[in-house]
């Protein structure tokens, strides 16, 4: 008998309060390698503060994140940061793309951060500007591209530097369902093909369907869908 895979995050007992307000409560949360996880749930229910916790952007008053075994309270601001650069990577509901610089620039900005040389990184950043369906936006800034061709960059930008844990937070929040579709289908299949994991927050059912489970949050705490099944 084989075990199962060691989980690459587990999340136990969060809790975080802002004022006198508790965003998480107890929440918990475990992924493994390459599955993607939807978190659902009403707006203020903790969805965005569990995934900041889980990514290291945000610490928890009270409770443990584990990445890959080790617990990310006890990691110095610099070595959460080069995690995030290395093994994480980001998409958000507006895209948060640089407008300075071109698509093909955004997407090559994290392995530029990384060290790597400008060449190299725009043309890897280039065949993943082709993999999303973007290739003719390479020169454009994101002043110039749709809501759903900006996110279909972030997605690329979110994936080109193999990272282990992809967190999305409404990453078609701002897009109507056609291209919402397309988007969650393009970053589905590219987590699939690359073995990351994804953590996706979302409201819409339809979206969270691209999911292999469910997560619900409320007041701060989180229900497995499929335990709970
Ligand atoms: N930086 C902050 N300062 C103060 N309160 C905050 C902050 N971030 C979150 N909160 C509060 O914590 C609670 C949970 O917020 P959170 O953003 O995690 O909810 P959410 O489920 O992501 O909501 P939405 O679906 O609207 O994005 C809310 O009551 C919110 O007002
Ligand atoms: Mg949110």
């Amino acid at each position: 008998m084989t075990a199962a895979p060691e989980p690459l995050l587990v999340a136990t007992d969060l809790r975080k309060a802002y004022g006198p307000t508790p965003a998480l409560d107890g929440a918990e949360l475990t992924v493994r390698a390459g599955e993607v996880v939807a978190v659902m749930g009403p707006s203020g229910s903790g969805k965005s503060t569990l995934l900041h916790c889980l990514a290291g952007i945000v610490t928890p008053d009270s409770g443990d994140v584990r990445y890959r075994g080790q617990q990310m309270s006890l990691m110095s601001d610099g070595e959460r940061s080069a995690l995030r650069r290395t093994d994480f990577g980001f998409v958000f509901q507006f895209g948060q793309l640089v407008p300075e610089l071109t698509c093909l620039e955004n997407v090559a900005m994290p392995l530029r951060l990384a060290g790597r040389r400008r060449k190299d990184a725009e043309a890897l950043a280039a065949t993943w500007l082709e993999r999303l369906e973007v290739t003719d936006l390479a020169g454009k800034r994101p002043g110039e591209v749709s809501g759903g061709q900006g996110q279909r960059v972030a997605v690329a930008r979110a994936l080109v530097g193999a990272p282990r844990v992809v967190f999305a937070d409404e990453p078609t929040g701002a897009l109507d369902s056609l291209n919402g579709e397309r988007v969650m289908r393009l970053l589905t299949d590219a987590a699939h093909d690359t073995g990351a994991a994804v953590v996706l927050v979302t409201h819409e059912p339809r979206v969270a369907a691209y999911s292999d489970r469910e997560i619900v949050v409320r007041d701060g705490k989180s229900r497995d869908m499929e335990r709970a099944a």
